[in-house]
């Protein structure tokens, strides 16, 4: 975006892993990275208060029942009951959202299945981040779409374009 000549106000980035929030912070002096998770409220509630033009996420596409163990981070990686209840959080915080939105986002971050990969909460985050009008960027490999618990995905997308 900035190499192709883009001059945002405000860029920032949630990065929960120190040695890469690090190598953001020198590629992207203009940002602003912080250090933790983003499914953490309080990490949320330190971003400016706003809905966002540009969304962008490159979520790991791993099951984070199967990592929440290896916490070699600086922040220990958060177990799928903190993502979801953490979400549900800072869903209730996000500017973009009006109340029906929340009602709405809540409902799914509830349902999602317990087997999602951390892309699943990842995309509902971004969506819920990102203002009416704005871009959501997902980086996604091609079989996400065909998982099983896609259904969820499915309906961000329509809806997402619709609006
Ligand atoms: C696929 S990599 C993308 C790295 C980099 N953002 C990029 O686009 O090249 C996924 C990143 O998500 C980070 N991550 C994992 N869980 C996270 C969480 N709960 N909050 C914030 N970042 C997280 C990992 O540390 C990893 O750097």
């Amino acid at each position: 975006m900035l190499e192709i000549g883009a001059k945002p106000k405000l860029v920032v980035g949630v990065e929960i892993d120190a040695l890469a929030l690090g190598v953001c912070q020198s590629r992207l002096p203009v940002a602003s990275c912080l250090l933790g998770s983003a499914f953490d409220p309080d990490v949320i509630s330190r971003l400016p208060a706003q809905g966002w033009d540009l969304v962008i996420a490159n979520p790991p596409y791993v099951r984070y029942q199967s990592f929440s163990d290896k916490a070699d981070t600086a922040h220990a990686l958060p177990s799928a009951m903190q993502i979801r209840t953490g979400l549900l959080q800072s869903l209730q915080r996000l500017p973009a959202l009006d109340d029906e939105d929340k009602q709405i986002f809540a409902h799914l971050v509830s349902g999602y299945s317990g087997l999602s990969d951390l892309a699943v909460p990842s995309m509902i985050l971004c969506a819920g981040l990102v203002k009416q009008g704005g871009r959501l960027a997902l980086v996604v490999p091609e079989s996400w779409l065909s998982r099983d618990y896609a259904t969820i995905v499915h309906y961000f997308a329509v809806s997402l374009v619709r609006h």
